[in-house]
């Protein structure tokens, strides 16, 4: 069966279009910094994140991983949102990795209060005290249904950040999609932050990869952990081209994601037995509660229907839209959860 999958925007597949890029791309060995093509990369996504340097990696948990490591020390901690992909999804790593904990908040739709954050920020002469040293933000905020996180809010906790001595950390897995929403670009979000981490991976299409920026002495520093982590690639320039295939044709094109989860969320939101907070429909993520039946029962019911839903956040169903669905599915789509839930 050709199912309409809406269980990530990562199942996305390599175009047609970015596999001739792969396929022409110039490659050398990257442990060398020899490969022109991740070189590229590298300089035009710190150009677009308006950083001094960039480094590709091969996931979004190691670009995550990666940053929090050179900004901490072991036994340091991480102020962030309670729902963040770093506290909840990256299999411990902090810990492991970093021997650094984490000390997250509820937040409103993904964003941190500002006061909340410098109230348990711990003061610097309390040495018995666990080390604050970084505010983690997550913008589009996934478990939160793929919210915006202001620029004002951004600014806000930066300012805490840099009143208190905190370094600031961007998981931009979703910034692509943050971007197109707002009409802010990723750079002025960027700009707030020491260390940011971005996905190329996800809405973007490309089969393999994520890029983190900052100074160029953090960005050395990753480089050198990355290797140390066994993160060394050598022709990389393959997965390279997908990447700036992906940087320069795949951006704009998001707000039509956006617009099918709009189509979607519409549709949830007219019928009598499911439930969605319109207010967090703002991107390609949908969180929606099923009223006439549990999650399990939706995911499979909806499999027999020709559509691939995931397991969301406590009792909601997860659907996320992405350039491998097109509008007539998910006119489907709709037309199955009518049925599932009118
Ligand atoms: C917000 C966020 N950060 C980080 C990641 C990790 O990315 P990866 O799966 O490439 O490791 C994800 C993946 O879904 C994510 O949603």
């Amino acid at each position: 069966m050709n199912y309409i999958d809406l269980r990530s925007d990562t199942i996305t597949r390599p175009s047609a279009g970015m596999r001739k890029a792969i396929a022409e791309a110039e490659v050398g060995d990257d442990v060398f910094r020899e490969d022109p093509t991740l070189n590229e990369l590298q300089e035009y996504a710190a150009g677009l994140l308006g950083k001094e340097a960039a480094l590709f990696v091969p996931s979004g948990v190691m670009g995550n991983q990666l940053c929090l490591n050179i900004l901490t020390k072991p036994g340091d901690e991480i102020i962030c949102e309670y729902d963040a992909h770093i506290f909840n999804y990256e299999s411990g790593s902090p810990a492991t990795l970093s021997g650094i904990t984490l000390h997250p908040l509820k937040g409103n739709y993904g964003e941190l209060d500002p006061q909340i954050v410098e109230s348990v920020i711990h003061p610097s002469y309390a040495y018995y005290m666990t080390k604050s040293r970084v505010i983690a933000v997550e913008n589009t905020h996934n478990r939160a249904g793929g919210t915006v996180i202001s620029l004002e809010n951004i600014r806000q906790l930066k300012a805490v950040a840099v009143k208190n001595g905190l370094s600031f950390h961007l998981d931009g897995a979703r910034l692509w999609n943050a971007s197109v929403a707002s009409g802010i670009s990723v750079k002025e979000y960027a700009s707030c932050f020491d260390t940011v981490s971005v996905c190329l991976s996800k809405g973007l299409g490309a089969p393999v990869g994520s890029i983190i920026a900052g100074s160029k002495e953090l960005m050395q520093e990753a480089f050198r952990k990355r290797k140390a982590w066994g993160g060394g690639m050598r022709q990389a320039g393959i997965l390279g081209a997908a990447g700036l295939y992906a940087l320069k044709n795949n951006i704009e094109r998001l707000k039509e994601d956006h617009e099918k989860a709009r189509i979607l969320a519409e549709v949830i939101n007219s019928v009598p037995n499911a439930e969605i907070d319109m207010k967090a429909v703002q991107t390609n993520i949908l969180l929606f509660k099923p009223l006439n039946m549990t999650v399990q029962e939706t995911i499979s019911k909806a499999k027999e229907l020709g559509v691939l839903f995931s397991p969301g956040k406590v009792d909601s169903v997860r659907a996320i839209t992405h350039l491998d669905v097109s509008f007539e599915e998910v006119t489907l789509a709709a037309k199955v959860l009518e049925r599932m839930f009118g």
